[in-house]
């Protein structure tokens, strides 16, 4: 097992860059993948999850060169140009692979069969095979979960859907199956959720409106290849602006290259809200999506009631939140956040139960949490903590090194290669006290 030893820091400094943006990873793979004509596609997270994207794509016959870590060259197959596996396809870790390829074989001629690792085969996938269902698809679950076995050879139809979560990866996996239905798929939110299916098919040429919650798709004959720079992943920027915040250095801690897509910045909100100095320079934009550089500067954080419709808009966030409110005076509530249930673990408890050892006074909530913060001296204690093989609980609570009093040990860390090779190193470049050991 690989654990993480982090022994108290006190400052974060410098600059740095954090990889690609997962989200946008795994849909150039799957979109380039589809269009006629090839792709290239640099700053790509070549992280385990997205990985598993690009083996599936390559096990349906996408022909993908990778000259280096980060650059993927696509020759698209065509709409209609995958081909049968011949095996079943192992999406890993990674929900948002299964969630879309779910939504994409669908729609194809050949059956598949989608499995993944332990955490991943616990995962509900009724919520995209049902709309897909009424969509005309083949696509069994088993008591709800993977593996997920999809006949294929079905004509769609296009379906007006309310999800009854606000998911981008069910609002993408229907969008994706509606490139091939007969008619207009028109997708309803409960609330806002990450657009970047919707921005990069759209530079496909795909025709897409959006009013307000509501997505249609109309089918296209065709995509268009892409040529994309994946700006850096926010969630995994949130890390290190939590890290800035606790304990940077005078200029503060500079973080280049973030994608800002309003979609998925929440975070900053609430973090703002707290009473962080977090400053966006250099706004601009990278092919269809918002990106800027952020400097943060250490801040006397102050607990709050976090509005619960910026919940979804930092969802991957809220565990390395409940480590800023343990650092801030008095007492912050996370609540609507029920999503959390079911992600990689029950980032709920998995997070209480660290907090809990690390001396955190918190109330667990069935939809979030109740934390009263300690703003001086150290908000932790030390300790050992289990990640629950969950790389943000992981990370999260290597943050916390920053306000603890003695050293954390965080058990079973291997997961954090899913979203983000090289945070050991990023995290001791800044000032981190961390090593990795083998156990
Ligand atoms: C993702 C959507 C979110 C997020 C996940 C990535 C995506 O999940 O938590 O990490 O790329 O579409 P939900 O769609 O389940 O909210």
């Amino acid at each position: 097992m690989r654990d993480f030893q982090v022994r108290p820091a006190l400052r974060v400094s410098g600059t740095l860059s954090v990889p690609g943006d997962k989200s946008i990873s795994h849909r150039s793979l799957m979109l380039s993948g589809l269009a006629d004509g090839t792709s290239e596609v640099t700053g790509f997270l070549a992280s385990e999850d997205c990985l598993a994207t690009l083996n599936a794509m390559r096990a349906l016959g996408v022909r993908i060169e990778q000259p280096s870590a980060t650059q993927v060259i696509v020759h698209g197959a065509g709409l209609h140009g995958l081909e049968r596996a011949s095996h079943a396809l192992d999406m890993g870790n990674a929900g948002t692979a299964m969630r879309l390829f779910t939504g994409l074989l669908a729609a194809q001629k050949f059956p598949s069969t989608l499995i993944g690792d332990a955490s991943l085969m616990k995962r509900p996938m009724e919520r995209v095979a049902k709309p897909l269902r009424e969509m005309g698809a083949d696509v069994r679950t088993h008591d709800g979960r993977p593996p997920v076995e999809i006949g294929g050879g079905r004509a769609l139809s296009g379906i007006e859907y309310t999800m009854p979560v606000a998911s981008a990866q069910v609002k993408s996996a229907i969008l994706l199956a509606g490139l091939y239905a007969d008619g207009v798929t028109t997708v309803t939110a409960p609330a806002i959720c990450r657009d970047h299916s919707e921005r990069m098919l759209s530079s496909c040429g795909v025709r897409l409106t959006t009013e307000g919650l509501r997505t249609r798709l109309y089918p296209p004959q065709r995509l268009a290849p892409l040529r994309l720079d994946v700006p850096g992943d926010f969630s995994s920027a949130a890390f290190f602006i939590v890290a800035a915040l606790l304990g940077a250095a005078d200029d503060g801690l500079l973080i280049r290259n973030v994608g800002l897509n309003p979609t998925r910045t929440g975070l900053l909100d609430i973090l703002r809200s707290m009473g962080g100095d977090i400053e966006v320079q250099h706004a601009r934009t990278s092919g269809d999506e918002p990106v800027a550089d952020l400097r943060v500067r250490a801040s006397a954080l102050k607990g709050i009631d976090v509005p619960p419709e910026l919940v979804p808009l930092a969802i991957d966030e809220i565990p390395i939140l409940f480590i800023a409110a343990a650092c801030a005076q008095g007492e912050t509530v996370v609540t609507g956040a029920e999503e959390l249930r079911v992600k990689e673990s029950d980032r709920i408890a998995a997070m209480s139960d660290g907090l809990r050892a690390l001396g955190v006074t918190h109330e667990v909530l069935p939809d979030g949490m109740r934390i009263q913060g300690r703003a001086d001296g150290n908000a932790f204690g030390g300790g050992e903590i289990d990640s629950h093989g969950d790389h943000r609980v992981a990370m999260s609570f290597s943050i916390a090194s920053l306000r603890a009093a003695a050293p954390i040990l965080i058990r079973d860390v291997a997961n954090v290669a899913t979203s983000f090779p090289g945070f050991g190193d990023l995290a001791r470049g800044a000032g981190l006290n961390l090593t990795e050991l083998e156990s």
